[in-house]
């Protein structure tokens, strides 16, 4: 398994008010493999994502992820772990809009172990013709194209992504699903995606169903749907 949670647990106290919003959560990924979190909206779905991605702690519970521990790592470990082994895609695309796409992607090659090579990337991402152009010079979905040869160059363990597509019309984000998919394929990339929408779970190996801070039910896809195919 390259990701295991246990009894992950997490509230935030606002005020005097305190919120459970992990209440012991259980989720398994295989290395390789692609899953999705299914849930409402507050279900814990992000926050999940954030203490995977160290970005965020828990209060109690374990996640391993390709057998680091990393409930258990200082504040520097975990800055370390979140730049060299995780790669992280949001619904807004985050570039820098002062560099160039080409350049957006050199910053994070540049400060990574062993980079994937820039022109393949670019490739994968079939944005190699619009490498000199400034993020303001592309559209939603060609950006988001560039946020994912970001969050891949490093050529991370794993790669997260809080609903990627959430801002794209629906061939656009039929078009990221797909290279998502291709990534995965192309560089072993386990993939692990928040999403709304629940007809994406079909190209997932794994489905995990959150529902008020419990997952509430999950399984396993014999047969994963290639992204084209799926429509909603
Ligand atoms: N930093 C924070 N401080 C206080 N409460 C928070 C914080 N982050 C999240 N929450 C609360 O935790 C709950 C779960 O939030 P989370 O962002 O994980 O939900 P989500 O499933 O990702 O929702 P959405 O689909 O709307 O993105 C919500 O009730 C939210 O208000
Ligand atoms: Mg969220």
């Amino acid at each position: 398994m390259l990701i295991e949670v246990s009894g992950l647990k997490k509230s935030y106290t606002t005020g005097t008010v305190k919120t459970e919003v992990l209440k012991g959560v259980d989720l398994k990924l295989g290395k390789g493999e692609i899953g999705v979190i299914l849930g409402p909206s507050g279900s814990g779905k992000s926050t999940l994502m954030n203490i995977i991605g160290g970005v965020d702690r828990a209060d109690s519970g374990r996640v391993t992820v390709d057998g680091t521990e990393v409930t258990r790592l200082s504040d520097e470990e975990l800055t370390e772990y979140r730049r060299a082994e995780i790669g992280f895609v949001f619904q807004f695309y985050n570039l820098i809009p002062n560099l160039t796409v080409g350049e957006n992607i050199e910053v994070v090659a540049n400060i990574s172990k062993s980079p994937l090579n820039i022109g393949a990337v670019l490739q994968a991402v079939e944005m190699q013709e619009k490498k000199d152009r400034f993020p303001r010079e592309l559209s939603g979905g060609e950006q988001q194209r560039i946020a994912i040869a970001r969050a891949i160059v490093k050529n991370p363990k794993l790669l997260l992504g809080d609903e990627p597509t959430g801002a794209l019309d629906y061939q656009t984000s039929r078009s990221i699903l797909r290279l998502l998919q291709q990534v995965n394929k192309e560089f072993g990339t386990t993939i692990l995606l928040i999403t709304h929408n629940t007809a994406i779970a079909a190209m997932a190996n794994r489905v995990f169903k959150l529902r008020s801070g419990k997952i509430v039910e999950e399984w396993v896809n014999q047969e994963v749907v290639p992204a084209e195919r799926i429509e909603w």
